[in-house]
Parts: C-alpha cells; sequence; structure tokens
C-alpha cells in the first residue's frame, strides 16, 4: 500500500491580506495534513500564493507598487498568519517564483501542445477580473458576475485555446467510476451535470500587451498563460514536475486530496483533469469541496462590511480556539455562519467547561490523593470500558482500559470519519469521549470514593487519565497546541506496545482555556 499522501490547498491570489476563508481552506488541509502524518504516511502539504494575473495587476497599479513587491508584501501577512496558526505547510509554492514554478508550469503547457490540443484563435466575450475567468451571458444575473456583483469587460483578442471538449467524457466516466472521488456528492452530481453540459473549448492565454504579468508562453513571448493554467500546474511544479529535482514528483503524485472552496470546483473537476488526461499525467485521486464562511448568513466581503480579522481571534482565544471552532461549527462541505458570538458560546461551553475543565479537574484529583504518581490496577476499569463501547467509541477488543488510538481499536470512527474527510464528525467523536469522561466522574464521584475506597478512586482516575491521553491524540491535528499541553501534564510512562503505563501528573499553572 502507498504509504505516502499528498494535500492541497488552493493557491491564494496575494492581492491583499488572508481572510478567513482563505484559513478555512488551510486549517482543513492542515488537518487532514497532520491526521495522516500522525497515523504514519510520508505527508506532503503543499500550499502557497496565485500572483499573476489581471486582478494583481490591478491591485498593485492601485497602491502604485510594482507587481512583484506587491506580492512579496501580501505573501509575508500569509506566511505570518499561517505560522500564527500552525500551519505545518511542507512547501510553500509562488507562482511568481521563476525557480521553482515556472518550469513545471511551461512543461504543462509544452505537454499540452504536443498532444496537439492548443490552437490559436479568437476570443469574443466577457470577463470577470475578480474570478479571472471568462463568463457566459447565461451565467450573469442582472447583467453582473453573481460571485463578485460586478459587471464584467466585454474583450475581444487573440488568445490560445485549449481543448478541454475532446476530454469531457473521459472525466465523465472517471468520476463515475470513481477514479477521482469528489466530496460531497451534492458537488460530484453538479460537476457530473455540468460535463454533460457540452462543454465549450476554454482559452488558456492572454495577449501580453494587456496582460503583461505572468508566464510567457512557449515560443510565443506575445501570449501570456492563462493565470487559472499557470495556477493549477502549482500542484506539478511545486513537486519538481519539470525540473532535474523532481524526486518529489515521484513520490508523491498522484495528489490524494485537492482541497477546495466550491466556487472553484469547475477548474479543480473539469479542467484540470482535462489538462492532466491530456499532458498524459495520472490523475488525483480526491477533491474535497468546502463551502462558504459566511457572517451573520452573508458571504463576507468588504462591501458588505462583514469580514471578520482571523489576528484578533487569535490575540484573544488562541489559535488552537479558532482552528477548533472552524473544524467543529463550521459543516466541512456545507456554508457556515462565523459570529462573535458564537464564537465566545462554543469556546465557553466546549473548550473552557468542557475539555479544560475535565482536564483541570482530573489533574487535580490526581494531585491531591495520589501526589500525581497514578498507576495502572486491575480492578474496575469495565464500568469505563462499557461506557466508551455504548457510545462506539471502542471497537471490540481485549486488553485493559481503552485501547491504542493509532492502531484503529480506539476510536474507529473517529478513524473513519478523518479518512473520508468528514472533520466535523471526527470531532463529533473525540467530543463524545469527553462527555463520556465526564459521566463517568458524575457517576463514581472519586471526590466521595476517595474518603472510603482509595484503591478504586486511583482505578477511577486512572481510568479518566487514560481516556485523556487519547483524547489528546485524537485531537492532536486538530489542536497541536492543546494536545502538547495536555500530554505535557498527564507525562505518561508507556509500555512496550506504546500504552500508558503509569502517569505522573503535574497540573497547569494556568487554566487550559480561560472562561470568557
Ligand atoms: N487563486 C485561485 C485558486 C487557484 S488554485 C489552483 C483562488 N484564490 S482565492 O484567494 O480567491 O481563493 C482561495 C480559496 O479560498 C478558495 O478555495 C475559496 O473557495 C476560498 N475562499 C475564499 N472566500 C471564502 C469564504 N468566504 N469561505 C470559505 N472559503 C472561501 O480562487
Amino acid at each position: 500500500m502507498k504509504n505516502t499522501f499528498y494535500v492541497t490547498t488552493p493557491i491564494f491570489y496575494a492581492n491583499d491580506a488572508p481572510h478567513m476563508g482563505h484559513i478555512y481552506t488551510t486549517v482543513l488541509a492542515d488537518i487532514i495534513a497532520r491526521y495522516h502524518r500522525m497515523v504514519g504516511k510520508e505527508t506532503f502539504f503543499l500550499t502557497g500564493t496565485d500572483e499573476h494575473g489581471d486582478k494583481i495587476i490591478r491591485s498593485a497599479t492601485a497602491t502604485g507598487k510594482g507587481p512583484q513587491a506587491f506580492v512579496d508584501a501580501n505573501v509575508l501577512k500569509f506566511k505570518e498568519l499561517f505560522s500564527s496558526l500552525d500551519i505545518s505547510y511542507d512547501f510553500f509554492i509562488r507562482t511568481s517564483d521563476q525557480e521553482n514554478h515556472w518550469p513545471g508550469a511551461k512543461a504543462v503547457w509544452t505537454k499540452l501542445v504536443a498532444a496537439g490540443d492548443i490552437y490559436k484563435g479568437t476570443y469574443r466575450g466577457l470577463y470577470c477580473v475578480g474570478c479571472e475567468t471568462f463568463i457566459t451571458e447565461k451565467e450573469l444575473v442582472s447583467g453582473k458576475c453573481p460571485l463578485h456583483d460586478t459587471i464584467p469587460e466585454r474583450i475581444e483578442e487573440e488568445n490560445y485555446f485549449f481543448r478541454l471538449s475532446k476530454y469531457t467524457n473521459e472525466i465523465r466516466e472517471k468520476i463515475e467510476n470513481g477514479d477521482i472521488a469528489i466530496f460531497p456528492q451534492a458537488r460530484r452530481n453538479e460537476t457530473l451535470a455540468l460535463l454533460s453540459n457540452d462543454p465549450v473549448d476554454v482559452s488558456f492565454s492572454r495577449p501580453e500587451g494587456d496582460i503583461p504579468w505572468g508566464i510567457p508562453v512557449p515560443n510565443d513571448n506575445g501570449q501570456m498563460i492563462y493565470v487559472w493554467c499557470d495556477a493549477l500546474s502549482n500542484y506539478l511544479s511545486a513537486l519538481g514536475f519539470g525540473r532535474d529535482d523532481h524526486e518529489n514528483f515521484d513520490k508523491f503524485w498522484p495528489a490524494d486530496v485537492h482541497v477546495i472552496g466550491k466556487d472553484i470546483s469547475r477548474f479543480h473537476t473539469v479542467i484540470w483533469p482535462a489538462m492532466l488526461l491530456s499532458a498524459g499525467i495520472p490523475l488525483p485521486k480526491t477533491i474535497l469541496i468546502h463551502g462558504f464562511i459566511t457572517s451573520r448568513g452573508k458571504k463576507m466581503s468588504k462591501t458588505i462590511g462583514n469580514v471578520v480579522d482571523p489576528n484578533q481571534y487569535i490575540a484573544e482565544f488562541g489559535s488552537d480556539s479558532m482552528r477548533y471552532y472552524l473544524a467543529r461549527e463550521i459543516p466541512t462541505t456545507e456554508d457556515g455562519d462565523f459570529t462573535y458570538e458564537r464564537f465566545v458560546e462554543l469556546y465557553n461551553a466546549n473548550l473552557a467547561n468542557g475539555l479544560g475543565n475535565l482536564v483541570s479537574r482530573t489533574l487535580k484529583m490526581a494531585e491531591r490523593y495520589f501526589s500525581g504518581s497514578v498507576m495502572k490496577n486491575t480492578i474496575g476499569d469495565i464500568p469505563l470500558r462499557t461506557k466508551l463501547e455504548k457510545v462506539s467509541c471502542v471497537a471490540n477488543g481485549e486488553g485493559y482500559g481503552i485501547p491504542y488510538v493509532i492502531d484503529n481499536m480506539f476510536l474507529p470512527a473517529y478513524h473513519k470519519s478523518m479518512e473520508s474527510f468528514d472533520i466535523n464528525g471526527a470531532m463529533d467523536e473525540i467530543w463524545k469521549i469527553i462527555r463520556t469522561l465526564d459521566g463517568y466522574i458524575a457517576d463514581y464521584e472519586p471526590f466521595k470514593l476517595i474518603k472510603t475506597d482509595k484503591e478504586k478512586t486511583e482505578n477511577i482516575i486512572w481510568g479518566v487519565l487514560y481516556g485523556l491521553y487519547y483524547v489528546s491524540s485524537a485531537l492532536a491535528p486538530v489542536m497541536p497546541r492543546t494536545a502538547g499541553s495536555i500530554s505535557g501534564f498527564l507525562r505518561a510512562s508507556l509500555d512496550k506496545e506504546g500504552k500508558p503505563r503509569a502517569f505522573k501528573t503535574e497540573s497547569p499553572s494556568a487554566p487550559l482555556f480561560a472562561r470568557k
């Protein structure tokens, strides 16, 4: 079985500072990357920026900067924010990077030409700069692009076209037979409908005179590679495709999952597979399409004035709380609302009162009753085990307490959800355990039992610590700092199989999540 895993985010337009939508895609991809590293896969996690095209030139001109200086400044903002959110990318690709990206983009173009799929023609029609795409009259709502609420520009120009129409049947077959999986099902159906609508060939270059900022078409400096063709190639170029050092390409391609938002679905489910088929390159395995983050029910936008600044939340609540909110509260494949009120509500209920409180009172009991030293003993674990089995947190299996997280015995439903990119589902599984551990303490009242039966009390505390050990492991992809803190407080020593044998706990000096 292939033991590598390749996950990507879209590359972000470097025309402004990053916002919540960018972070959402990136946090999802980071959770997926961290999970696959945790289960032992050699993982490559790619993110980056899309720096060419009309939109960038216009924004750069408006600020009076040259395009390179302009994108350099914005890229720093992306990198800073990603770092404060603990985004564990392995490589950050920039389409203006002539050394790392251009050879790959040009190599893809050359392959499309070699396949006979690029031809010259005249494009007459409409262009939406916001989407960086040609748009048809049919797609307009009241004469405007429905996504950007702007009137598209009418252009007539000589372009190279890509013979997309040649590949649509083949792509439909590949989607139908599962060679390319599209999540969720509704988006898969949408793609299939799109493919039966007689797709036309797409313009794949723009005249250099109009768009001077981009990658010149090989052997024709009068044309620039169309920004989407340039951008999509990043998934290959970042691995060394088109360069001498292509070991990563050999090792990691095809991508296991491209994480994208619903607005760029057609590019990834139709145009990208067609390009790959034409170039003779294997297709990505999965395309995970998420919805939009809204604010008070509306898509975040500067004009509406409902844009949320992620930095403010990270400063106030910490990066893990932000990651938690996105993973738990926003439905992975639908739109989800982001409001301060809901953030505080969830933070208090599930982090401060839920997880944080469970950790702190268990540690306090461990310290007060056993000086922090809690050993495995053999009586009384059965009620906890039964409880966890009831909420399907444990698969059938022998052994003491709760089986090991990584071996799929523990939390089978968590693994199943993670494997199928259902991040919300995986989070629910973790919180089921947290609630079960809470219920266990409530039922057995170790704080009373300690007066009459120290041995049994130790056993109960042991069970909760054991459960928390696995909670922290399962949480690690989503809340890496919290997971690290919890395992630092538990200080478990492990047996030969990697299961906790004893705890030598340490109490935190401050609560994990201070109530707001
Ligand atoms: N540059 C192209 C992608 C090229 S990939 C080969 C692009 N960039 S973008 O900056 O506009 O968007 C990047 C990602 O952010 C997309 O997946 C988009 O769906 C996502 N989001 C932008 N706003 C969003 C929300 N409000 N909510 C959730 N994600 C949205 O498209």
